[in-house]
C-alpha cells in the first residue's frame, strides 16, 4: 500500500496596509513559491489587522486585491497554496474574541509593537491595537499549523500565541497545536537605499522600491542611493564600514544569484557611480515580469475573485473544525 505522508502545515499573513516592495519580495515572498512542495501552505491578507490604524476604505480595498495579484505574479500558485482574505473567514473574528478572554492584560502591555504603534499614533490608541495579538493568535491557532514564517518583528507575537495555546490546552486538553515560529534564514535583509542602517520600508518611500513602480523611478532611486563617505570608492563587501555598498551588493546578489566575490571582481576598478545603475537595471529586469503579470491579473477581476473565494472556502473548512471544538470545550451550547 502506498504510504501517505501528511505534509507539514504552514501559515502566514501580511497586512495590506502598504504597497509591497523589494524588501518584502527578496526577504520573503520570493522564497514562498518553492515551499508548496514540502508544505501545505496558507497565506492570507490580514485586512482585519490593518484597521487598528485608520485606513482609507478605497485604498484598503484596492491594496487587498493588488496584494493578491502580486503574490500570484511572484509565483505563488493558487492551485498549490490556499490564498484568502482574513475578513472572508469569519472564524478569525470569533476565535479572536474567545482568545481575548485567555490573554492577559499584562501580556498585551508588554508587546513592543503595541508600545511602538501607540507612540506613533497617540491620537488613536484603540482597543484593537491593544488586543491585536489575541486576534493574531486566533489567525494562527485556527489552522493548527506546524510552522509560522514571520519576520523578527513578529517573534514576540508568536511567542504569545504559544503561551495562549498552552494555557488553553492546560485547561481544556489538547485543542491547539502549539506552533513554532519560523524565521527563514534564506532571503536577503534589504535595507533602505537612502538610510542603509534601517530596513527598507514603505514609511521611507525615497529609499524604498515598490514592486509596481515604473522603471524610471526605480532607476532614479538607485542612482541616488547612499553609498559610503569613505574615499575608497570601491565595491567591496564590508557591512560594518560600508553599509550602503553592502546593501546594494546584497540586492544585486539576490537578483542575479552572484556571490559577493564575483560582484567584487565584476566591478573591480569601477566606482560607485558605475555600480549603482547596474544594480538598478538588474532590479528593474527582475521586477518587470512581476509588474506586468500583476497588471494583467488585475484586469481579470473574475479570476481573482475565483481565487479568493475558493481560498476562503478551503480556509473556512479547516478553521471551522477548530472553532467548533473550542466552542464545545468552553461550554457554548451547540446550535
Ligand atoms: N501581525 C503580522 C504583521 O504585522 C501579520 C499577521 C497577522 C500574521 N496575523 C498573522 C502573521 C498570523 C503570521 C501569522 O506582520
Amino acid at each position: 500500500m502506498e504510504e501517505i505522508v501528511q505534509k507539514k502545515r504552514m501559515l502566514s499573513g501580511i497586512q495590506p496596509s502598504g504597497d509591497l516592495h523589494l524588501g518584502n519580495y527578496l526577504g520573503a515572498i520570493k522564497n514562498w513559491s518553492s515551499r508548496a512542495d514540502a508544505y501545505e501552505c496558507f497565506y492570507f491578507m490580514a485586512d482585519m489587522h490593518t484597521i487598528t490604524v485608520r485606513q482609507t476604505p478605497a485604498d484598503l480595498r484596492r491594496r487587498t486585491l493588488e496584494q493578491l495579484a502580486q503574490y500570484i505574479a511572484c509565483g505563488l500558485d493558487p492551485e498549490k497554496n490556499t490564498l484568502f482574505v482574513q475578513s472572508h473567514v469569519h472564524q478569525h473574528a470569533e476565535l479572536g474574541w474567545v482568545l481575548n478572554c485567555y490573554t492577559m492584560f499584562g501580556e498585551l502591555s508588554r508587546m513592543t509593537q503595541f508600545k511602538d504603534k501607540s507612540a506613533k499614533n497617540a491620537e488613536n490608541i484603540n482597543g484593537g491595537l491593544f488586543t491585536y495579538p489575541a486576534l493574531m493568535a486566533a489567525d494562527i491557532l485556527l489552522y493548527q499549523p506546524d510552522l509560522v514564517p514571520v519576520g523578527h518583528d513578529q517573534k514576540q507575537h508568536c511567542e504569545l500565541t504559544r503561551d495562549v495555546a498552552q494555557r488553553f490546552n492546560s485547561i481544556y486538553g489538547d485543542v491547539f497545536k502549539v506552533p513554532e515560529p519560523f524565521i527563514p534564514e534564506t532571503g536577503a535583509r534589504v535595507m533602505s537605499l537612502n538610510a542603509p542602517e534601517s530596513k527598507m520600508s514603505k514609511s521611507m518611500p525615497e529609499g524604498c522600491v515598490f514592486l509596481m513602480e515604473r522603471p524610471e523611478d526605480i532607476q532614479r532611486k538607485f542612482k541616488r542611493a547612499i553609498t559610503d563617505s569613505d574615499t575608497e570608492n570601491c565595491v567591496r563587501f564590508d557591512p560594518e564600514n560600508k553599509p550602503g555598498v553592502a546593501n546594494l551588493m546584497s540586492i544585486y546578489s539576490a537578483v542575479t544569484g552572484r556571490s559577493f566575490e564575483q560582484i567584487e571582481t565584476e566591478f573591480a576598478g569601477c566606482g560607485y557611480g558605475k555600480f549603482k545603475p547596474v544594480v538598478g537595471e538588474a532590479v528593474i529586469e527582475t521586477l518587470r515580469p512581476i509588474r506586468e503579470e500583476s497588471e494583467r491579473l488585475l484586469k481579470d477581476k473574475a479570476y481573482l475573485e475565483g481565487v479568493y473565494r475558493s481560498g476562503a472556502e478551503k480556509a473556512a473548512y479547516v478553521a471551522e473544525k477548530t472553532l467548533r471544538k473550542v466552542y464545545k470545550k468552553i461550554g457554548f451550547l451547540a446550535r
